[in-house]
């Protein structure tokens, strides 16, 4: 079984900033090469040029991870450019900065669709489009969140898209399982992004005390938890989801 062959390519989707950037930067640091996807081309392009820097090789596309087209489009180019291998996709794109919190009550059902549009069904998309490159010793890594866990209120739809990662996660993890590809989540507590800094002005502050660990959660430390599902020392896990959050939770 040659892992190297397989796990040399990373899928990014969200990859134009926040943690999206992050793992394509973490996993380019440790000999990655990387295929940057986002609905904003530039930043995919800024984070590919970032990748290259590290010394790997790195494209970058567009794709609305909505759309079959889009997503399968997608998966023929970052084949092209694999030689028809992909070691890790990471279903990272996501909406939730621009969401309206409101109670259930009030939530719009445009904006519900919407929101499992890209957060539930675009994971999907994304693996059904990728899933001919996937392959012995490849790993799916779906981002879901610790407020599936804390059940934040206001954020129903957001919530409920982010619990449905966990269902398809599990599912995939047994599909996927039979070529030897594991697929797992990893929940993340609140991360300082620009998208997340943008939700609340004592950002860098907030939760700080709840947690075991007592300071905020970096972008690297999701990143951490990722290279450990899609590398060797973790071929035997799947169908999990790694909360990330310095302890908040119980
Ligand atoms: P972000 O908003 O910076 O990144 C999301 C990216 O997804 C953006 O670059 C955006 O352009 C892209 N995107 C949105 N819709 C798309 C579509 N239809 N097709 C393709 N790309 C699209 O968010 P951030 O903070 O980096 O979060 C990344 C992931 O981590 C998300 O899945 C989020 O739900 C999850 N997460 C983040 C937490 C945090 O505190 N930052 C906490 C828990 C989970």
């Amino acid at each position: 079984m040659n892992h190297q062959a397989q796990r040399s390519t990373v899928l990014v989707t969200g990859a134009a900033g926040g943690l999206g950037r992050a793992f394509a930067l973490g996993f380019a640091r440790r000999g990655y090469d990387v295929a940057a996807a986002d609905l904003n081309l530039e930043g995919a392009q800024e984070t590919a040029r970032l990748a290259e820097e590290e010394g790997v090789q790195a494209m970058a596309t567009t794709v609305d991870v909505t759309s079959v087209s889009s997503t399968e489009a997608m998966a023929r180019e970052v084949g092209d450019f694999s030689g028809g291998a992909l070691g890790v996709l990471i279903n990272n794109a996501a909406i939730y900065a621009t969401v309206t919190r409101s109670p259930m009550e009030e939530i719009d059902p445009e904006e519900w669709d919407a929101v499992m549009a890209v957060n539930l069904k675009g994971p999907w998309l994304c693996a059904r489009a990728c899933s001919s490159l996937l392959s012995e010793g490849s790993s799916v890594i779906n981002l879901s969140s610790a407020t599936v866990y804390s059940g934040s209120e206001n954020w129903l739809h957001y919530v409920a898209s982010k619990s449905g990662v966990i269902g398809l996660t599990r599912v995939m993890a047994k599909e996927l399982g039979r070529r030897g590809v594991t697929v797992n989540a990893i929940a993340p507590g609140f991360t300082l992004t620009e998208a997340s800094y943008g939700l609340m002005p004592d950002a860098a502050t907030y939760g700080v005390d709840r947690g075991a660990i007592k300071r905020a959660s970096q972008p690297q430390d999701i990143v951490g938890a990722a290279l450990f599902l899609a590398g060797q020392d973790s071929d035997y896990v799947t169908g999990q989801t790694l909360v990330v959050d310095g302890g908040r939770q119980f």
